[in-house]
């Protein structure tokens, strides 16, 4: 029977084979920014602590757990002793937190080890610097004894200090490795074999640092970056600089100095930064890859929505004319002084500051006022400076605005064209985070298609889009460690991997032309595509408590399913949240972002899904799913999302959930009993709300473009760089024609990234997709080229005018 109600949407067209792309090398358009390609960065992911910054000690100062010395253990051979987390603070430091290890039996040696981040890593020949603060109980004789141990006890390298008094000092020792393999579940002991009490706080380790840095960078993740040929290094972006409260926020005075005078700090995503990693350290970090930091101030939002304004901003805004003396200053001015202190005297070049992040998220609306204030107090110090919004303000015109995208791949296949059409008169764009989110914890090749499609959208309009950095940069691939499903690079303590989307990024910016050559692709997307208006229900919240009942599904009177959730819920999936059934309703009692709970028939399609819904708590509204196929194909109306601020209905694809049509300001009152009502037919979707229509759109299922493309002219104009991206199952063969050329020398080279769909680097497969080198022979100013199904090419035409 329900088969009869079937609405089964099916579009086709011609299998494609092939098509044109036109380049018109005779009209060079604006200049590609020297700028466009850069970085962004945060601690998230043990981006730096367990990542970037060489540091092998994981809680080094104690601080990671009020109640217990995590990630420390006591070491016991043959004698007796314990292990305690106390209070006695280093005098002149911000040294607070401390290990006590009584040893009262010594045996062979007691002591404690340290675990590292996911282990301590070895390799062979290697110079590894230990230091760490100690005091000892009177009378205690003897030496201390550093040992990176292998899971079987082997010793790989070792050290010893000795004559450690009363008092609190800091120690230091170097330990070599010899001739052995590289490994890394090693762990870190300090030991004695003599009786007494030992005090030990910031207990250190570095192997060596890339340019050789004290507290520096890991050498294999910094070579990476650098194959990236990044032109700046937007720092710190993303939450970790607004942190969940203000007291959390990125406070870039409290990371300057020894590592001893840095307490540390929460970060948003759920575990401390030691601030190792500071100001001064981030802007060698772009010395050493030559990049310019791209400074983001605090501007007084946090992540759960404290906020100032007005007098009380002025600190803040204070706070950034110093941090950008800081940066900036000679040696004379009061912050540059500083730091020349801290061993910097020259300054740093600085041309963009950014002004807080993803201010969108702020639902008082006061960005428009702290920017301004921003604005004027930095325009009026030092008026060359470029200032990001991170939003459309009104107050102020920013000179460049802050856009962020983390979608599926076909949502940014499907928008590459996104700037094509933007008001050349309005601010510059930086597109400071983007991500096709897809593979875990790394991209896989669909993602990297979709991140390259993207790419040469906003390589083709970076007259507008002058910056650019994918987000985010880092994860460490340890059960545990990753807060974020797609990230750029992997690594655990020995070994990283850069994605396919890594390799897309060097690929493109090692060849990057100056001036932009308009490009025409005219390849018919020929799949055939059946779109179907059809699926099952479900019901969602977002870090919402909600009630639902009396639901039912029916076709032109005709009751396909309805629902008393006092019998149960025994035919609904919980596939998200903490959801139970009281009082005849069927209830979402979880925090959880997207929380839902689905039914009904794949087949159904026609249909209009009707439902009585109450807010208990939270934050926003209501979900109701339709057309639901599986957990990554859905449609939902989302009443009162957006902080409780809209309602529009949404499709789901992967982790995307793309706005469709317009959405209506419309929010929910907590407690009181809504009539809902969803209304599918044929590709027109209507949402009611107590009757009344509210929402209205329409399921697209315009087929996608196959080929994305960019072209550039090199600087001394004998050279055009395609970059071509195949998205499609099939082979594309393409006459390329490059217009106003006379002659083209035959041999072109070439790079191709190419492979199945869900292929992925990994630790153990770091090369699985990487780019090959190959010549196109035969080219001339029309040629044809065959682009290999799920493709990204660069080639290299040189021509003669
Ligand atoms: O890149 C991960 C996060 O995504 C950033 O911290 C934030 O700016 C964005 O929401």
């Amino acid at each position: 029977m329900l088969t009869a109600i079937l609405a089964l949407l099916t579009l086709t067209s011609a299998p494609f084979q092939s098509g044109t792309i036109v380049v018109n090398v005779d009209r060079p358009g604006p200049n590609i920014r020297p700028t466009f390609f850069g970085l962004m960065t945060e601690e998230i992911n043990h981006a730096y602590d367990g990542g970037l910054y060489a540091e092998l000690i994981r809680n080094r100062a104690l601080k990671d757990d009020p109640a217990v010395p995590a990630h420390w253990s006591l070491v016991n051979d043959s004698g007796s002793g314990s292990i305690t987390l106390a209070d006695d603070a280093v005098p002149g430091t911000k040294l607070s937190k401390c290990l006590k290890l009584g040893i009262d039996k010594p045996g062979t040696r007691v002591g404690v080890a340290n675990e590292g981040y996911w282990g301590i890593p070895v390799q062979p020949n290697e110079h590894l610097r230990a230091s760490f603060y100690a005091k000892v109980s009177p009378g205690f004789s003897g030496p201390i004894t550093l040992d990176i141990e292998s899971p079987s006890g082997k010793v790989l390298a070792s050290a010893s200090v000795s004559s450690i008094g009363a008092d609190w000092r800091k120690y230091s020792a170097d330990l070599r490795t010899g001739d052995l393999q590289s490994s890394k579940d090693n762990r870190f002991v300090l030991s004695s074999n003599q009786p007494g009490t030992i005090w030990l706080t910031q207990v250190s380790l570095f192997p060596p640092s890339f340019k050789g840095r004290q507290n520096g960078n890991r050498i294999d993740l910094m070579k990476k970056l650098g194959a990236m040929h990044p032109s700046f290094l937007r720092l710190p972006g993303g939450n970790y600089l607004e942190g969940d409260t203000i007291a959390d926020r990125f406070n870039w005075k409290a990371t300057l100095g020894d590592i001893s005078q840095r307490d540390g700090h929460k970060c948003p995503w759920g575990y401390r930064s030691t601030d190792g990693l500071g100001l001064l350290e981030y802007l060698e970090w772009c010395e050493d890859l030559h990049m310019q930091p791209v400074l983001a101030v605090y501007a007084g939002y946090s992540l759960r929505g404290e906020h100032v304004t007005g007098s009380e901003l002025e600190p803040f805004v204070k706070d950034a004319l110093d941090e950008i003396e800081y940066v900036t200053g000679g040696p004379n001015t009061t912050w540059g002084a500083v730091r020349a202190k801290d061993g910097h005297p020259k300054p740093f070049p600085l041309t963009y500051v950014e002004v807080g992040n993803e201010d969108y998220f702020d639902r008082s609306g006061s960005y428009d006022s702290r920017y301004a204030q921003f604005y004027d107090a930095i325009k009026a110090r030092y008026p060359k400076l470029q200032l990001i919004a991170t939003t459309p303000v009104k107050s102020r015109k920013p000179d460049v605005l802050d856009d962020h995208y983390y979608r599926s791949a076909t949502a940014m296949e499907r928008d590459s064209g996104h700037y094509d059409t933007y008001d050349r008169s309005g601010p510059k764009i930086f597109v400071g985070e983007w991500a096709v989110i897809d593979g875990r914890p790394t991209p896989n090749l669909r993602a990297a298609l979709g991140d390259a499609a993207w790419l040469t959208g906003l390589e083709r309009n970076s007259d507008v889009v002058v910056m650019e950095s994918y987000a985010p940069l880092f994860v460490n691939v340890n059960p545990g460690a990753a807060q974020w499903p797609t990230n750029l690079i992997g690594y655990d303590d020995l070994n990283s991997f850069g994605s396919p989307t890594y390799w897309v990024q060097c690929l493109f910016a090692q060849n990057t032309g100056a001036a932009i050559l308009s490009t025409k692709v005219d390849v018919k997307a020929a799949e055939t595509k059946a779109a179907a208006f059809q699926g099952g229900i479900g019901l969602g919240t977002y870090r919402t408590h909600a009630e639902y009942k009396d639901l039912s599904v029916t076709n032109n009177g005709q009751t396909l399913y309805s629902k008393d959730f006092a019998a149960g819920s025994a035919d609904w999936k919980m596939v998200r949240g903490t959801w139970s059934v009281g009082d005849g309703a069927l209830r979402q009692d979880g925090n959880q972002t997207n929380a839902r709970a689905v039914a009904g028939d794949p087949a159904w399609g026609n249909y209009t899904l009707e439902v009585k819904a109450r807010k208990l708590s939270g934050a926003e509204g209501f979900m109701v799913l339709f057309h639901y196929t599986n957990d990554d194909h859905y449609w939902q109306w989302n009443v009162g999302g957006w902080n409780d601020s809209l309602t529009a209905f949404q499709h789901v694809d992967g982790q995307d959930a793309e706005e469709v049509g317009k959405s209506a300001d419309v929010k929910v009152e907590t407690g009181r009993w809504y009539d809902l009502k969803v209304e599918a037919k044929g590709d027109l979707i209507r949402g009611f709300i107590d009757g009344k229509l509210v929402s209205e759109a329409h399921e697209e299922a315009v087929p996608l473009a196959p080929v994305y493309a960019a072209a550039s002219l090199t600087r001394s104009g004998d050279e055009v760089i395609l970059k071509a991206v195949n998205v499609s199952d099939d082979a594309v063969r393409v006459n390329v024609s490059l217009e106003g050329v006379g002659a083209v020398e035959p041999v072109a080279q070439a790079w191709e990234i190419t492979g199945n769909l869900e292929d992925h680097n990994s630790i153990d497969q770091p090369e699985k997709i990487v780019p090959r080198a190959f010549t196109i022979e035969g080219v001339s100013p029309s040629f044809e080229h065959s682009f290999p199904a799920h493709s990204i090419t660069v080639m290299r035409v040189k021509i003669h005018r």
